[in-house]
């Protein structure tokens, strides 16, 4: 492994390698304004959900790395302590980019990056017609993590009101589809990712009930050259080790033990592999049968 000491390096390289490692990040669209009512518009991806109750989500907007100076962001929320969070998908990534420019505290990122303001409901700060989430937030706490340049202010801010477009909901109406909002998130450098159809699965929540673990899964199955850490998990997950069953027939499994019936090694090998594409396709009580049957 490279080791990377970070007392020993400059605060640019910790951001590069920091940003690349934590990835992707997603963005928050921050829209603030100043005591005089003055908007401003800036894309955050230190960001994240910390709290459900409270509602609260946190970015930071850092000092600039070239002369420690703070961003406009972080005055605005000084002055006014309300802000509107907008997400960001792809097909305005381009636009948050451009908003990112440093322009003088009185040129609205709006205007610059062609964004169209929408009233909000109950803070100053308008929200982004063009994101499909907006939410509106009081800024409750600011932390300020240092005095040098890239030292993060963290932003606490209560989510008051959620605005969801009717476009990305599930059939139901009743949660967002990810397969319809096409989240846009940051990596290291200039490298983003999407959220699309191909991009996202499900793994099944293990706290319904408690997996029985690697250490319960049979030596011959943990030890296997063939089987993935995933692919042990998901064997590893369910609630006790399955019974063989009798009547369990794959068609497959009858030709391996019938070609390698004078190799049990290889045969092993086979099953496994066998198994590993079963569980691939979510198949995880065939697999257990498959490996139980040799
Ligand atoms: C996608 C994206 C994510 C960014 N994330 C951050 C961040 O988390 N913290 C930060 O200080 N700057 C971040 N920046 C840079 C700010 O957006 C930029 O400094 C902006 O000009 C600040 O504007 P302001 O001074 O008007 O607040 C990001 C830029 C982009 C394009």
């Amino acid at each position: 492994m490279k080791r990377i000491e970070f007392a020993s390096i400059p605060t640019s390289e910790k951001q590069g390698w920091l940003q690349h490692a934590v990835a992707p990040r997603p963005i928050c669209f921050a829209s603030t304004v100043n005591k005089e009512g003055a908007v401003n518009l800036s894309p955050f991806s230190f960001f994240n959900l910390f709290s459900t109750q409270p509602p609260i989500l946190v970015f930071s907007p850092s000092r600039r790395l070239r002369d420690g100076s703070v961003k406009h962001t972080l005055t605005n929320m000084e002055e006014v302590p309300e802000v509107t969070i907008n997400i960001v998908d792809v097909l305005m990534v381009q636009q948050v980019s451009l908003a990112s420019c440093e322009y003088p505290k009185h040129i609205d990122e709006f205007v610059k990056a062609g964004f169209t303001p929408l009233k909000s409901e109950i803070v100053r700060p308008p929200r982004v017609a063009e994101s499909k989430v907006q939410m509106e937030c009081r800024v409750v706490q600011i932390i300020p993590l240092g005095h040098e340049g890239g030292s993060g202010n963290l932003a606490l801010c209560e989510v008051l009101i959620m605005h969801v477009s009717e476009d990305i909901l599930n059939e139901a109406g009743t949660m967002i589809d990810h397969r319809k909002l096409h989240h846009a998130a940051r990596l290291g450098g200039n490298w983003y990712s999407k959220v699309d159809e191909q991009s996202i699965f499900q793994v099944e929540k293990p706290n319904v009930h408690l997996g029985i673990g690697f250490d319960q899964l049979p030596d011959s199955i943990r030890r296997s050259k063939i089987l993935t850490g995933n692919q042990l998990g998901q064997l590893a997950n369910v609630t006790g080790i399955p019974e063989a069953e009798l009547a369990f027939y794959d068609p497959h499994v009858k030709e391996i033990v019938q070609y390698f019936s004078n190799n049990p090694d290889e045969m092993e090998i086979e099953m496994h592999r066998h198994a590993g594409r079963l569980l691939d396709e979510g198949k995880v009580a065939e697999a257990w049968q498959v490996l139980l049957m040799y």
